[in-house]
């Protein structure tokens, strides 16, 4: 995709982990530049700053169970990033996610359609991936789509869940779509509880990195990714995942689905649940 600086406060990590990616790229054919640093110098004038920094869950931990902890640290990279990436894109990816994004958002003084949060694309992974490997099909047929925020309230959308455009309704019973909505919003969290240090790296990571091709690459993709309301679905000062289109600018259009009335439901009521904990615990 292009050139990475990988900052951590440990050193020694980022640089070992750039070095090993370097020499990753020997054997995979890839030639962009990885490097470590922990200087915020070093990520002078970057196109693209995926943000993962924080604490991750450990089992029993909601994502919301981060907050106080992470926003500090958010606030502090916000810093770093507003002095030194000015013209960046931000892509969030530290949980509780739609709240560090907004709250990341506030530390940069960024446009809110520089600022977006990855979560719509990992969420919707995990429910393709479970579709797939019920109708025993490739992933690659399969279009899923959860909005809402990154936590339980998340909404999983089957009436927008296709293989290769033939609805999931046709290939699967309502029991067993009802199942894989739950292991959906659950997602994570079962792979907190199997690895019981720490959260999902690869699919996370991997999220992000479409979410980075898009807008150095100005695809335009249309992704559900975590992003700023303002009245579309009825919500307003909200980061909550819709689908979006997002290209070399950011957040370039918001696309406002035809939800059902039990759809909408559910979407404003994972709003108004981050709305709360803006204000009752971040203070907005
Ligand atoms: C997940 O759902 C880490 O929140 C991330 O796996």
């Amino acid at each position: 995709v292009g050139d990475v600086v990988l900052l951590d406060i440990y050193e020694g990590f980022a640089k070992g982990k750039a070095l090993d990616m370097s020499q990753g790229g020997q054997v995979l054919n890839y030639d962009g530049r990885v490097t470590g640093t922990k200087d915020y110098a070093d990520i002078a004038d970057s196109d693209v700053v995926v943000v993962t920094s924080g604490f991750p869950r450990q089992p029993g931990m909601t994502r919301e169970d981060l907050i106080g902890k992470n926003a500090d640290i958010v606030s502090q990279v916000g810093e770093g990033i507003r002095q030194h990436a000015p013209n960046s894109i931000v892509v969030m990816v530290t949980n509780p996610l739609d709240l560090m994004t907004y709250h990341m958002q506030k530390v940069t003084g960024f446009e809110h359609s520089r600022v977006v949060g990855q979560a719509g694309i990992l969420d919707s992974a995990r429910m393709t991936h479970f579709i797939a490997q019920a109708v025993g099909c490739s992933n690659e047929d399969v279009q899923a789509m959860v909005l809402g925020g990154h936590g339980d309230t998340m909404v999983p959308l089957p009436r927008y869940t296709t293989v290769n455009g033939i609805p999931v309704s046709q290939l699967l019973s309502d029991e067993e779509v009802e199942a894989i909505c739950k292991r959906t919003a659950s997602g994570g969290g079962e792979i907190v509880k199997l690895l019981e240090k720490g959260s999902a790296f690869y699919a996370p990571g991997s999220a992000a990195a479409i979410m980075a091709e898009a807008i150095l690459d100005d695809r335009k993709r249309v992704l559900p990714c975590s992003t700023y309301l303002s009245g579309e679905y009825g919500m307003d000062d909200i980061y909550i995942g819709v689908p979006v289109v997002l290209g070399r600018n950011g957040v370039e259009r918001i696309i406002e689905l035809e939800l059902a009335d039990d759809e909408l439901d559910s979407l404003q009521g994972s709003g108004s649940f981050y709305k709360e904990q803006l204000s009752e615990i971040l203070g907005y």
